[in-house]
């Protein structure tokens, strides 16, 4: 049983989780979001510059939630990569400093791999082969996972934009505000999703030989901004429905077939936009007409947090993996086969 204290500032968010073993003890968030907003997206400077002024304050409150001191803690996990290079050096100076004056391991882990151990808190799940569907404002990819900490195979990816990064484009050109994700979700609950048939990205048959578990998502941004030009008065709800619709079916569909093509009878679905209530939805009646099981964390688990980063770490605690040098850096571009810097 170890105390992990994780530490994610990888885009916007200043977040840092405790948990124990696998017992989520304190979950504190401070977002820059508000700042970036009349930008339409993520300054990388302003996201920095605003970590380092909440850092202490966020782990100061983590520590009283808990209700543990620092002198508790047996290990400090951070996000290394993918990410905002900037932002991430901030959180691994922090962990660094903390891991250094403490006398503690530190484990620099990918962030990809720690939305999906968001999965595993609070819970007495295994650690079992699954498909994964990850999807975020950067990534979208179809996983295999073997172990998670040791063995994941990409199946698939987007080729243009990320899901994530779909919504808040749709939602930049809809006037909606950003991010673009939650204001869409909450926008389609007025909708009629079946009003507009919006394509389904690398989903005809000669897309599926070569691009079967990847995703498309520009083609479908296109397609909004052609309906919003060509039709006046058209109704805001409706189209969110329908957009939001047309990326939750392809999602699943691919997501599914992945499951039935490798025999894997589990589906976990993380990242930023599984916190969407209609792929949330869809999710649970298509995984059981398949007989797949399906696991999603807790929506407010599943947008970027330090819980899922301090989960990650313990899994790798558990699973016997050495820690990480002092003195790792940032990689931006991290792929998600480097789980553990
Ligand atoms: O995982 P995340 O918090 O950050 C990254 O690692 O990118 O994902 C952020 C993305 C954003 O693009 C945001 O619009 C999207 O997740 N998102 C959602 C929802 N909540 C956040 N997308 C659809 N529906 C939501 N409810
Ligand atoms: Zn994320």
């Amino acid at each position: 049983m170890a105390l992990v204290l994780g530490i994610e500032t990888s885009c916007d968010e200043t977040a840092v989780g405790i948990v124990n073993d696998r017992k989520l003890l304190a979950n504190i968030i401070s977002s820059s979001v508000d700042q970036h907003a009349r930008f339409g997206g993520v300054v990388p400077e302003v996201a920095s510059r605003a970590h380092l002024e909440a850092m202490q304050q966020v782990i100061k409150q983590a520590l009283k939630d808990a209700k543990v001191s620092i002198k508790d803690i047996d290990a400090i996990a951070v996000t290394a990569g993918p990410g905002l290079i900037g932002a991430l050096l901030v959180g691994i100076s922090s962990a660094s400093g903390l891991a250094l004056a403490l006398d503690k391991p530190l484990y620099g882990v990918n962030h990809l791999s720690a939305h999906i151990a968001a999965d595993m808190l609070d819970n007495e799940k295994t650690l079992r082969r699954a498909i994964a569907l990850l999807v975020s404002g950067g990534h979208s990819s179809i996983l295999q996972i073997n172990n998670l900490v040791k063995d994941v195979k990409v199946k698939g990816a987007t080729i243009d934009d990320a899901a994530g990064e779909a919504f808040d484009k749709v939602a930049r050109i809809m006037g909606l505000g950003f991010p673009g994700g939650p204001v869409i979700d909450s926008e389609a609950k007025n909708g009629n999703a079946d009003k507009i048939i919006f394509p389904r990205g690398l989903s005809q048959n000669f897309d599926m030989q070569k691009h079967r578990y990847d995703f498309s998502f520009s083609g479908l941004k296109t397609a909004v901004l052609r309906y919003l030009e060509q039709t006046p008065n058209y109704k805001k709800a409706d189209v969110a429905a329908s957009f939001q619709e047309a990326v939750v079916d392809v999602l699943l569909t691919k997501s599914l077939a992945a499951c039935q093509e490798s025999g894997i009878d589990n589906l976990v679905i993380a990242g930023g936009v599984a916190a969407n209530s209609r792929l949330r939805q869809l999710a649970i009646v298509r995984c059981q007409a398949a007989k797949v099981e399906l696991s999603i964390p807790p929506a407010n688990l599943c947008t970027d947090n330090g819980a899922m980063v301090a989960a990650l770490g313990s899994l790798a605690i558990n699973e016997g993996l050495a820690p990480s040098q002092l003195g790792i850096s940032a990689d931006s571009a991290a792929e998600i086969s480097r789980v553990i810097f």
